[in-house]
């Protein structure tokens, strides 16, 4: 038997020892059944070329671009760690180590970077509606959507001191002195030329640019719920239909739907141990396997105790969370439809194991071009 933390263990029992609420009588809407596109689309100023991808490559596992010279954005979204790195939250600067095992060198040098790290598996579908329309230019990025397309994300880590800046530089320095020092690798100035052409090529922009370009090649469209979207009944067992079902019945495509099972809307549904005061994107649930722990703060361990605080929040008295660490704020109307029963958990586990695709890239560089490690 699995040991649940004490809350938990706490909160299964409760949830096993009332009677819910009836669910109110508002329809939950259909999971509209689509798989991923197996490419994700470009925008028009980046179309993806083998010289932007394979430029984009080694700079995401360069920690040249980081200004401490030992944080590169694999770091946190690392091959072997479904490109997440299977920390609640992360570790940037002044640390070692790679995932669960990295450790701070000096202590109370920097605040902990405050966020999970997703998994930049298929975030070039970001923003993808439910009729599977995607516009790279406006894919959402982060918990809370504030920047909008990779090629934009791409700078940000670079520029957050917790992140790949640490001490060493100000903030406004940051991009200029990455820029600066891949400018000053021999092999670099040869790739961009090669992505980009001849001329005054060696921009952030362009850094931005092949790094996005990079992240869009990986993509995993053939889960076997993809398969099955695509017309092989058998791809998905009969448990797995079950749960399917139950994942409609239970209220989730209100906001985990089309093909990325995400709307790419902003929620508050009251997150364990949530001190932030504002809403988070829904996100995606293709891939959970590689990605725990879950939740923008990286909060609940594992799938089954996800469920279980679905279960529970249909039991919040009101419309705001009675006590908890959630501060108080009403919780998305949408979940007023939410009718989750327990006896369903174990098929909706066996339905989203059916978003798993483990045939995804996880190649390394054995080498970049600055001749820095490359995180292990
Ligand atoms: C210290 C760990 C760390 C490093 C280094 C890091 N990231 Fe991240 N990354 C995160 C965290 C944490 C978030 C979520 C932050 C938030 O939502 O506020 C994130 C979010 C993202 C996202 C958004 C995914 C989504 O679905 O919204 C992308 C894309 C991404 N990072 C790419 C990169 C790239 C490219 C680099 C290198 C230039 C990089 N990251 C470096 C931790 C890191
Ligand atoms: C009102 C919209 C809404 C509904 C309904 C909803 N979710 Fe979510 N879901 C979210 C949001 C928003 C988050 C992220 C919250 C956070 O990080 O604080 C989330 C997070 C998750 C996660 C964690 C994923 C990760 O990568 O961290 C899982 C798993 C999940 N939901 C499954 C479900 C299931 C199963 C149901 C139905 C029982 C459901 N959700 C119903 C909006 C919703």
């Amino acid at each position: 038997m699995r040991i649940l933390p004490p809350s938990l263990a706490l909160l299964a029992l409760a949830a096993a020892m009332r009677a819910h609420t009836p669910p109110s009588d508002a329809p939950s809407p259909k999971l509209v059944i689509m798989p991923l596109p197996e490419a994700a689309p470009a925008p028009p100023g980046n179309p993806a070329t083998t010289g932007k991808i394979a430029l984009g490559r080694l700079l995401f596992f360069d920690p040249v671009l980081s200004a401490t010279g030992d944080v590169a954005c694999a770091t946190c979204h690392h091959p072997s760690l479904g490109w997440a790195d299977g920390r609640a939250t992360p570790l940037g600067v002044n640390a070692a180590g790679i995932g669960p095992a990295r450790r701070r060198a000096r202590a109370d040098q920097f605040p902990i970077v405050k966020r999970n790290a997703p998994t930049v598996l298929n975030a070039g579908f970001n923003g993808i509606t439910i009729e599977g329309r995607c516009d790279p230019q406006t894919a959402p990025m982060f918990w809370d959507s504030r920047e909008l397309s990779l090629e934009a994300q791409a700078l940000a880590p670079i520029r957050a001191a917790e992140e790949m800046r640490g001490d060493v530089c100000a903030e406004s320095a940051a991009i200029g002195g990455a820029v600066k020092r891949v400018r000053d690798i021999a092999l670099y100035r040869d790739l961009f030329a090669k992505a980009f052409g001849t001329g005054d090529v060696m921009t952030a922009v362009n850094l931005g640019k092949a790094i996005a370009a990079f992240e869009r090649s990986l993509v995993t469209a053939d889960a076997p719920y993809d398969r099955f979207a695509r017309g092989d009944a058998a791809a998905l067992t009969d448990l797995q239909k079950r749960g399917l079902k139950a994942f409609e019945s239970a209220g989730c495509p209100a906001c985990h739907n089309g093909p990325m099972l995400s709307d790419y809307k902003l929620h508050f549904i009251g997150t364990p141990g949530q001190k932030e005061n504002r809403d988070f994107r829904t996100p995606s649930l293709r891939n959970l396997k590689h990605t725990a722990p879950y939740m923008h703060n990286g909060s609940v361990a594992t799938i089954a105790d996800v469920l279980i605080f679905y279960d529970r929040l249909m039991d919040a008295s009101s419309e705001t969370l009675d006590g908890g660490d959630a501060p108080a704020q009403p919780l998305d109307p949408l979940l007023k439809t939410l009718n989750v029963n327990p006896d369903d958990f174990a098929a909706i586990e066996a339905f989203l194991d059916g978003l798993n695709d483990d045939s995804y890239d996880r190649s390394m560089p054995d080498a970049v071009p600055s001749g820095l490690p490359v995180p292990k």
